[in-house]
């Protein structure tokens, strides 16, 4: 056992509900709070004096200066595993160049399916684990990963055996998803049924065999693909045994409508969702997860996230870090501004990035403080909670904690 304190404050996000809006008052602060580990789990979160006087032998780990510590955070949309660069459709977007015209002058999706394809695999991996490291020295400890810029068996295999050894680099959960459903590639010869079918018949049976990803995602889109493919798609990988989860309502509504009546685990996007589905969102168990670093990054409007959470849906905010639409990977700037455009309360932001998150990847062993917890989580040199957000990013995390264990010094 080890004791690690004191910390200023202990935010433990214990006893908050899975869905629906949270008022900063429903947060656990303990107050000169101590961490006691058991292996690699929470054994007890308490005031560290009294913990220190009733567990008498264990080993301290102390803390220096004021510090603060809540669960490490979970980033569960990500396109982190990747060639290339799109810093041209960006400023093209940016000088009003339609996506069409982006697309025409070689930018979008398929570019980076190009640089991807190109990349040698030493090339990706080592890219991949460096985004990684970025995202850890915010706080982040469970990183999702989608393949989605290979394509065709070859390079979509190629991109989850990558993401499998980058999970051998890093002490980070990294969770897997299958995206070969991004987009039909220019060099499939034959119709949007017949690129998904291939998929689900010369991609998910490999993914499955070499244990690859667990979870299946897709964009519905009207430049992508279709509600009624889809969803066939959908319950077929499902049938396959794969977790299901959507790039939904992105830039047109209804999609988000096919991902709960498929049971998906999570809805993802969400920018141009109509009320009637906020309210189907909220009556199911599908979480509704917020990317603000895309709004940023293509100038749209933000997800309705104030109001999912009123109606009582599952809110995860994720960074969408990717090369195209979503090109910063700084989630705790993103979910910060979001919560100010959305009016989001602090308690409702850290669950988002906690234990809702945790959700949408199924896994409950993180995400609070409690315990049975793993014993993940993130310092920051601050005396208060709030300053957090309030910094919009500028407040380097301090240290984060993987397994009890120390895994960043000092912002590094
Ligand atoms: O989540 N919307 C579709 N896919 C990504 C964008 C990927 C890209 O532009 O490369 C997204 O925003
Ligand atoms: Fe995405």
């Amino acid at each position: 056992m080890k004791l690690i304190g004191p910390f200023k404050q202990v935010v433990t996000l214990a006893n908050l509900p899975l869905r629906g809006k949270l008022s900063d008052e429903q947060l656990e602060v303990i107050v000169d709070g101590g961490i006691l580990i058991n292996q690699d789990k929470i054994q007890q979160i308490g005031n560290f004096e009294i913990l220190k006087s009733e567990n008498q032998h264990v080993e301290i780990d102390a803390i220096e200066g004021e510090q603060i510590a809540l669960p490490a955070f979970v980033d569960s949309h990500t396109h982190i595993c990747f060639g290339g660069n799109r810093a041209n459709d960006f400023a093209m977007r940016n000088a009003g160049k339609t996506y069409l015209e982006i697309a025409e002058s070689g930018g979008g999706i398929w570019s980076s399916v190009q640089h991807t394809r190109e990349a040698s695999g030493e090339e990706l991996l080592k890219t991949l684990v460096e985004r990684i490291d970025f995202l850890m020295s915010l706080g982040i400890a469970t990183i999702e990963v989608k393949s989605g810029y290979g394509l065709d068996a070859e390079n979509e295999l190629k991109m989850l055996r990558i993401i499998k050894r980058a999970q051998e680099q890093t002490k980070a959960t990294l969770v897997p998803t299958c995206l070969s459903a991004h987009l039909k590639p220019r060099d499939f010869d034959g119709s949007n049924e017949e690129y998904l079918n291939y998929i689900l018949t010369d991609i998910l049976p490999k993914v499955k065999e070499e244990n690859l990803a667990k979870r299946v995602d897709i964009f519905i889109e009207k430049s992508a693909f279709q509600p009624v493919e889809s969803k066939d798609f959908l319950v077929k990988a499902k049938e396959l045994g794969f977790e299901i989860t959507v790039h939904a309502d992105q830039f047109t509504p209804g999609s988000s409508r096919i991902a709960v009546e498929v049971g998906a685990r999570s809805a993802d996007h969400l920018e141009a969702t109509i009320d009637e589905d906020i309210d189907f969102l909220a009556a199911s168990d599908t979480v509704a997860t917020a990317l603000p670093g895309a709004s940023l990054g293509l100038g749209e409007k933000f997800t309705p996230a104030r109001k999912l959470l009123d109606a009582g849906a599952i809110v995860a905010i994720a960074s969408d870090w990717n090369p195209g639409s979503a090109p910063m990977g700084n989630l705790i700037t993103q979910a910060s501004i979001l919560a100010t455009f959305e009016k989001l309360t602090t308690a409702e932001v850290l669950a988002a990035m906690t234990f809702r998150a945790a959700f949408a990847l199924s896994l409950e062993d993180r995400g609070r403080l409690v315990q049975g917890q793993n014993a993940d989580f993130v310092t920051f040199k601050t005396p208060n909670f709030q300053n957090i957000l309030y910094n919009q990013g500028s407040l380097k995390a301090e240290n984060v904690y993987i397994g009890g264990n120390k895994i960043q010094e000092h912002g590094e």
